[in-house]
C-alpha cells in the first residue's frame, strides 16, 4: 500500500535543474573544458562534491584540494545568483497543485533532495508547509544513487520503504529509490530514467489519486 510520497526537488517540483547545469557549465569552462547534455544527466541528483569530481575528470583539469574546495564555493555562489528570483511561479507544470492535492488527501509527504539549498528553495516557493519531513544534502552522508536520503525520508514520515512512492528526474535518484525498496515515478523519459515504474514529463500529467490507485491495485 502506498501511503507516502518522497519528492526530489530540482527538476521535479521546481525548474532549478537548468540553473545547476548553467553553474556547472561555467565551472567546467573555468577549468578549460566543457561537457555535453548527456553528461549533464549524470550530474542530476548527485551531490555538489561528487558532481565536481565528475566535472574535473571530464575536463581533465588538474585541481588540488584547495582549488577543489574553492570551486565548490564558487559553483554554489553562481547557483545562488541564478536562483535569487525563484518563486512559486517557477514550479514545474502541475507540481504545486499535485503537492496540494496529495497533502489534502492525507498522504504523508517528505522531501528527499541531494541539495543543501533545498530548504531555502522550498521557502522561496512557499511550499514548506506541505512537507511532513525534509531530508536534504545536509542530512545525509551518502549521496544518490545510495538510498540513504529516501530511507531517512520514509523513516521520518513513519513508513516502510514499500509504502512510499518516490518522484525523481535523475537516473541516480531512480537507482536510489529502487535500491531502497520504493516504487518510483520518473519525471522524464524511459530512455534516460531506466528502472522507474512509470514515467511522466511533469506531475501535471497525473494526480495523486490516480497514482495511489495504480500502485495499490
Ligand atoms: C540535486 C541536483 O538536487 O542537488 C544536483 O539535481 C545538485 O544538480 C545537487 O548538484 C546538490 O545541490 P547543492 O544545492 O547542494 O549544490
Ligand atoms: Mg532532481
Amino acid at each position: 500500500m502506498i501511503r507516502g510520497f518522497l519528492f526530489d526537488l530540482d527538476g521535479v517540483i521546481v525548474d532549478t535543474a537548468v540553473f545547476h547545469f548553467q553553474a556547472w557549465r561555467r565551472c567546467a569552462q573555468k577549468l578549460g573544458g566543457d561537457f555535453t547534455e548527456a553528461q549533464n544527466e549524470e550530474l542530476k541528483g548527485v551531490s555538489r562534491a561528487d558532481s565536481l569530481k565528475k566535472v574535473v575528470e571530464w575536463t581533465k583539469a588538474s585541481v588540488n584540494t584547495e582549488e577543489f574546495e574553492a570551486l565548490l564555493v564558487e559553483k554554489n555562489e553562481w547557483y545562488l545568483e541564478l536562483v535569487q528570483e525563484v518563486s512559486e511561479a517557477d514550479g514545474l507544470p502541475g507540481a504545486v497543485t499535485f503537492l496540494e492535492q496529495a497533502h489534502a488527501q492525507g498522504i504523508k509527504i517528505a522531501l528527499g533532495s541531494a541539495s543543501k539549498n533545498a530548504p531555502m528553495i522550498l521557502n522561496k516557493m512557499g511550499l514548506t508547509h506541505l512537507f511532513d519531513a525534509i531530508i536534504d544534502g545536509n542530512n545525509v552522508i551518502n549521496g544518490k544513487p545510495h538510498p540513504e536520503v529516501f530511507l531517512k525520508g520514509a523513516a521520518a514520515i513513519g513508513l516502510d520503504p514499500e509504502e512510499c512512492l518516490v518522484f525523481e528526474d535523475s537516473i541516480a535518484g531512480v537507482q536510489a529509490a529502487k535500491t531502497g525498496g520504493m516504487s518510483c515515478v520518473g519525471i522524464g523519459t524511459p530512455e534516460t530514467l531506466e528502472g522507474a515504474d512509470l514515467h511522466f514529463t511533469a506531475l501535471g500529467e497525473t494526480t495523486p489519486k490516480e497514482l495511489v490507485a495504480c500502485f495499490n491495485m
